[in-house]
């Protein structure tokens, strides 16, 4: 077996070792992952021409197809490349050149085996899909998936006609359309893995299975299918439930705005019983027309944005210490949360309260969320157990004195926040971050009377915790770089998108959102009805309307969120009469059953017609049907005309800044490239001559933002102006 590293040599580096084994091993020495570009395209083809010599004059019995990587296999296509395709001919034909690669490696005479260790991904995947066997590492970082379909596109080098032949419709569906990624065991559970290898000795199992097969020795067979899957995916009016089944539950979650899982149905269904040269001409030709959507485009933008904001914070990165205890103050919702996510993520956590049922209930919300977990199959029970053990809490600041940094999540209120502050600065280390998880009160305020205020920055997550993913990273006029870069850095190890902001009211998000939920019931003071409301945000693809997410939010939270703003920021953002209406009738919204909406067991059931009545004056006693392109334009350009007041107060630097943290904390919608990029297709001038119009009808709520003003007089546009 070959033992010295390809570093260095051609990428992919082809040999046959004594034993006649061919190793093909991807090893690229400018990147931390194998990628495939182009020119390792081509090299990857000159390889698979060697190999099919070496297999013809009998000298090499089986390929083993590898990665020199520690950490990964090969994690997918080049994107940057797939960005600049504007042409679907080329789109098309760059798919065929990689199938026909691909096809040479099927097309070995001997066998071939992809040894997959750590992570592999889309073309990755496709290259493994076109070999006779797939081998796993038993590592916790190995994974495979197929995200094509999240960059607006579909496996086009093979995957989509490849994988259900090989695992069936159902399971080949499931992962295709969620773009998600499957560790070895469950991937080996569908068949797509044959057998999975401690991660130690890998290369030598991997070498003696093919060696076995070079013998001809039969593998172990793959699971046999339950009969109900056999009679779905094996029969045409199985797989014609099926794929209804699905195209349906594709509709319901993407409202039919992603035009890629559409397309993969469409290639699966007219594919899968037509011959395999057929199913990967119409995968060529679903790339070429997807490739070049606006969709694909955006959805490209974030994913570059998203890789971006990993990368960290440049020059900044070097001030960050490592957080190995963390200490959460507050044992509530939010702090349970943290404490999970912490432990989940390998970090020792003390939480601190100052009720012990307080601090139970913390640990026995970070307990159901572990538990959840087992139950999903994302963990094991006693991987679990072993995170859960990491977590303690209690109601004494001594045992915060060894954390690294301190989350602070205790109640909404500044008098607290400082008495607090000032009592855990006196038991932590003198170099010990302390991070505030508020999600309106200023930072700098919060810091004064503090002996170290450098040591102070806000880290503001969403609720829940484990699912959302943006944490706003709140630097306070005093804050230092190292407690900025130290917040960032463990947003960013909590698997979060973290976006620094400066310490304005609101910081970003909730502030971009303010104007959009009040906008929201000055519509109903209009006699829009909450269907109505609700159906134009989601029409545009928002998660869920503004009124469902102001019972979501809650009532009560959502109204002092809103007096807060209107009194940081002004008349502007003076609480419309329905929304203060609402909050006196002393509803609560989702948490306390009845909101806009009613709620049965936590789930929703309905708008509740009674609200009208309990609104009062509020709103007039008819409704009326309002235009829902007028809804959603006062809707948007309500928070557009903020984001660009916040842009241009500089509470965070660029203008992919909103866009990522509005996608990653309010769900705006991705395939629309975020709000911001969305602004500039509007166009400037457009956009200026809208809120003329609208402040025209409705008031200085739609004074256009001075920054507005500008770019249009300059015709430029936000990213023009707040690019990099
Ligand atoms: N809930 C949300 O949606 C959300 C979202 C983002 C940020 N936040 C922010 O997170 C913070 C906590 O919110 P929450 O929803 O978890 O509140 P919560 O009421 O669920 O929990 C607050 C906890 O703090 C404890 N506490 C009060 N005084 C304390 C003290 N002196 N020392 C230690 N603990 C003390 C309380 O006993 C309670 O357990 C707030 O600043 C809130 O604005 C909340």
């Amino acid at each position: 077996m070959p033992t010295t590293q390809s570093r260095g040599s051609t990428n992919p580096f082809f040999e046959v070792d004594e034993d006649g084994i061919g190793w093909l091993t991807f090893d690229d020495p400018n990147r931390k992952l194998n990628i495939l570009d182009e020119p390792i395209m081509r090299r990857l083809a000159d390889a698979l021409d060697s190999a099919t010599s070496r297999a013809a004059d009998g000298s090499m019995t089986a390929l083993i197809v590898r990665s020199g990587k520690d950490r990964g296999f090969v994690a997918g296509a080049d994107v940057t490349a797939i960005e600049a395709v504007e042409d679907p001919a080329e789109g098309e034909q760059a798919s065929r050149l990689g199938q026909e690669i691909f096809g040479k490696l099927e097309a070995l005479s001997v066998p071939t085996i992809a040894a997959i260790h750590g992570l592999c991904l889309g073309g990755g995947t496709e290259l493994a899909l076109s070999c006779d066997y797939r081998l796993a590492s038993d590592s916790p970082t190995t994974a495979i998936g197929l995200p094509e379909v999240m960059l607006g596109i579909l496996p086009a080098w093979g995957g989509t006609t490849r994988l259900p032949r090989l695992v069936g419709l159902q399971a080949a569906l499931d992962l295709l359309l969620s773009g998600g990624r499957y560790r070895a065991r469950k991937a080996k559970r569908i068949g797509l893995v044959d057998e999975i290898f401690p991660q130690e000795l890998f290369n030598e199992k991997v070498k003696a299975f093919a060696a076995d097969r070079a013998d001809g020795k039969p593998p172990q067979g793959r699971p046999a299918r339950k009969l109900l899957t056999r009679l779905l995916d094996g029969t045409p009016p199985g797989r014609a439930v099926v794929l209804r089944m699905a195209r349906k539950q594709v509709m319901k979650r993407t409202g039919g705005h992603y035009p890629a899982p559409l397309k993969i149905l469409d290639v699966v269904k007219r594919g899968g019983q037509a011959p395999q040269a057929v199913s990967l001409g119409l995968e060529a030709a679903a790339a070429g027309e997807l490739i070049v959507s606006s969709v694909s485009k955006n959805l490209i933008h974030i994913f570059n944005l998203n890789e971006a904001a990993k990368k960290g914070l440049g020059p900044l990165d070097g001030a960050a210490t490592s957080v190995r205890r963390l200490g959460v103050l507050g044992a509530g919702v939010m702090g349970g949360g943290i404490a999970q996510l912490a432990a989940y993520k390998g970090i020792v956590v003390r939480m601190k309260d100052i009720r012990h049922e307080a601090v139970s209930g913390g640990l026995r919300h970070a307990r159901d969320l572990f538990e959840k977990a087992v139950q999903r199959r994302r963990l094991r029970r006693r991987e679990a157990d072993q995170h859960m053990e990491l977590i303690s809490g209690g109601l004494d600041y001594e045992s915060l004195s060894g954390c690294d940094l301190i989350v602070e999540a205790v109640v909404e209120r500044m008098d607290v926040k400082r008495i607090v502050l000032r009592e855990t600065e006196d038991a932590v280390r003198a170099d010990c971050i302390i991070a505030s998880n508020t999600s309106s009160l200023s930072i700098d305020e919060m810091s004064e009377g503090l002996k170290r205020p450098e040591n102070l920055a806000g880290m503001h997550f969403f609720n829940p915790v484990h699912k959302m993913p943006l944490v706003e990273v709140i630097r306070g006029s005093r804050s230092s770089d190292r407690a900025v870069a130290t917040i960032y850095a463990l947003a960013l190890e909590l698997g979060k998108v973290p976006v620094v902001t400066t310490d304005r009211p609101g910081f970003l998000v909730n502030r971009v959102l303010g104007p959009y939920l009040n906008e929201a019931g000055h519509l109903m003071a209009d006699g829009a009805s909450i269907e109505d409301v609700d159906r134009a945000a989601l029409e545009f693809g928002m998660p869920m309307g503004p009124l469902r997410l102001v019972d979501e939010v809650g009532i009560d939270v959502s109204s002092h969120a809103g007096e807060s703003l209107h009194k940081a920021l002004g008349d502007r953002l003076d609480p419309s009469a329905p929304l203060v209406a609402l909050a006196d009738t002393g509803r609560l919204g989702k948490k306390g059953g009845a909101g806009f909406y009613r709620y049965e067991n936590g789930k929703e059931a309905g708008v509740d017609q009674s609200v009208y009545a309990a609104l009062k004056s509020a709103v007039p006693s008819e409704r009326r049907t309002l235009d829902q392109k007028e809804i959603r334009g006062r809707l948007l350009l309500a928070m557009i005309n903020e984001a660009a007041r916040a842009l241009d107060e500089g509470v965070v630097a660029r203008a992919a800044d909103v866009d990522l943290a509005m996608i990653m904390g309010t769900g705006f919608p991705p395939f629309r490239g975020g709000l911001m990029r969305f602004a500039d297709t509007i166009h400037l001038r457009t956009l200026l001559s809208r809120l003329q119009e609208m402040e025209d009808v409705h008031g200085q709520r739609f004074t256009p933002a001075p920054l507005v003003e500008r770019l249009a007089a300059e015709d430029r546009g936000f990213y023009d102006a707040f690019g990099d």
